[in-house]
């Protein structure tokens, strides 16, 4: 990997922190980047945190972000807008296959929105449309969790990415993003999380960076993350400049992770330090 030298020194002060358990699977360079850094296995993020979250996540009593499938649970059966329909009205309660099938290819391309839709743009779509009611904001309680329960309703099933169509351009292009170098510091994805998984980063373990989980209740923020906001901590984290929610970059880069984790089954809603 070719390594500016502020990247020199960050990788060289999260080699030294190291603290074993899962090894980094570095690969020898001189090849494009994607040819040297692939990944190889494809590990959960939940392998990489602490006992304790672990457990966390997967018990619902437990798990933080379980209150919010609740309220999604709940929002699903009940009718709002100016057409007095609720989201069961159309597709059933609960969510019947046809929704939980869309649910884990989401982002994918929307033949009535003539687009390529995220999960929570698709929930705004049939809210403006179907029930003339406002659009959920980013990040707002009421956002996280109709994205948590739909999530929650396919966990244990894998992502199928449907790369058809307009979708396969999109797909190349998020690939392309994933290894391409951004910021001050000059990192692209792959070199966290496909070269670096494992090693210590601040106080967290880099994990694949995989989107299964997502959304996630955030320990330390007391709060719901979507994976949006992951990215734009990301970014920074290279000093390059955060997106706005939805910028054709970061669908590009969901598709691509949603593609990428095909081995690895939905876990959300998850639990982060
Ligand atoms: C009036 C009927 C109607 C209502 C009410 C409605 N939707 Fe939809 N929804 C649709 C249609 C039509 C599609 C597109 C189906 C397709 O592309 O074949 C869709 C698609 C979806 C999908 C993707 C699954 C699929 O079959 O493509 C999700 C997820 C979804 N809606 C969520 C919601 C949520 C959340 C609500 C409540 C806020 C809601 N919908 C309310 C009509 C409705
Ligand atoms: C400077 C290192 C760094 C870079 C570059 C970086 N990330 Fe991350 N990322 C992290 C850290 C630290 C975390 C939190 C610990 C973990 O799960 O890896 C994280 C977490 C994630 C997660 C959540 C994983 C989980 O299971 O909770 C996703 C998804 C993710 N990153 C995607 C990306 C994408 C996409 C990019 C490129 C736009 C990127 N990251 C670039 C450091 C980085």
């Amino acid at each position: 990997m070719k390594v500016q030298p502020a990247a020199a020194m960050f990788f060289a002060v999260i080699a030294a922190s190291a603290s074993g358990g899962v090894e980094a699977h570095a690969q020898p360079g001189g090849q494009p980047a994607e040819a040297a850094a692939p990944l190889q296995v494809a590990v959960p993020g939940e392998e990489f945190l602490p006992a304790a979250v672990r457990a966390k996540q997967q018990d619902d009593f437990d798990n933080p972000a379980f209150p919010f499938v609740q309220a999604g649970e709940a929002a699903w059966a009940k009718a709002e807008g100016e057409k007095g329909k609720a989201c069961k009205d159309c597709h059933g309660a609960p969510p019947e296959q046809r929704v939980t099938s869309a649910v884990v290819s989401y982002p994918s391309y929307a033949r009535d929105a003539k687009q390529i839709l995220t999960l929570p743009a698709r929930i705004n779509f049939c809210r403006k449309h179907a029930l003339r009611a406002p659009e959920l904001a980013e990040g707002s309680d009421q956002m996280m969790a109709m994205t948590a329960y739909l999530r929650w309703a396919v966990r244990g099933r894998a992502p199928t990415a449907d790369v058809s169509g307009p979708a396969e351009a999109v797909l190349e292009k998020g690939k392309e993003l994933y290894f391409k170098k951004i910021g001050q510091l000059q990192y692209s994805c792959a070199d966290c999380h496909n070269q670096n998984f494992g090693q210590k980063f601040g106080g967290e373990t880099l994990s694949q960076g995989h989107a299964v989980a997502y959304p996630v209740f955030s320990l330390g923020q007391k709060r719901m993350i979507s994976l949006d906001e992951r990215f734009r901590m990301c970014n920074r984290l290279a000093r390059a400049e955060p997106q706005a929610e939805g910028s054709p970059d970061y669908i590009a880069l969901e598709l691509y992770l949603n593609w990428r984790s095909k081995d690895l089954p939905v876990t959300a809603p998850g639990v982060r330090p």
